[in-house]
């Protein structure tokens, strides 16, 4: 599979199967995040892998969808603002760094045919509380990850001439 049939692979599931993830791929999605650049290479993130089902329904409470709890697995990255790199009018980078790293465990697991999920709107309050987050760090984004048990949607993206600009806007 070439890379961009990879990511024409990739498409959002919202429905899994309750096999479980074989540990060694599980291992690799990680290490696909663990190898995400980050701006300095200050890797300001961490990883949870929620499997247990009483953990996993318990973090549904964060995003309350039956099939997000259902999935065998549950990846969230949290990242550490403190620690990323500070652009000099104060952009904090760390939100990019957390998303390229989302993004490498996405495709790894897609490579690997399993299904993904980017969630964003999930209460950040409720998933703070509920993994029990020091002080600093924060929910950036889940995953589910696991079989699909849902077709993927057909891809819906803008045509490239309403997005691509040439040596200025
Ligand atoms: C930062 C981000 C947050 C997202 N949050 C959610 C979410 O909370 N719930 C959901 O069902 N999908 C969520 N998505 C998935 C998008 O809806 C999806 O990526 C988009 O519609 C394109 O579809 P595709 O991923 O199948 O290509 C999110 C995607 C991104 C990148």
């Amino acid at each position: 599979m070439t890379f961009l049939e990879l990511a024409a692979k990739r498409s959002s599931i919202r429905g899994y199967k309750p096999d479980p993830v074989p540990e060694d791929w599980l291992a690799k999605v990680l290490e696909a995040g663990r190898l995400a650049p980050s701006a300095a290479n200050k890797q300001p993130w961490h990883f949870i892998v929620v499997r247990e089902e009483p953990a996993r329904l318990k973090l549904q409470q964060a995003y309350p969808r039956d099939w997000f709890g259902k999935a065998p697995a549950i990846l969230v990255v949290c990242v550490e603002p403190g620690k990323a790199w500070v652009r000099q009018d104060g952009k904090n980078y760390v939100s990019v760094d957390g998303a390229i790293a989302m993004d490498h465990m996405t495709l790894c697991a897609a490579d690997l045919g399993l299904g993904t999920c980017w969630i964003g709107a999930f209460d950040p309050k409720k998933a703070r509380d509920i993994l029990g987050l020091p002080e600093g760090i924060e929910p950036l984004a889940m995953t589910p990850l696991g079989f699909p048990d849902a077709p993927p949607r057909p891809k819906s993206r803008k045509e490239t001439a309403e997005i691509l600009h040439y040596e200025r806007w």
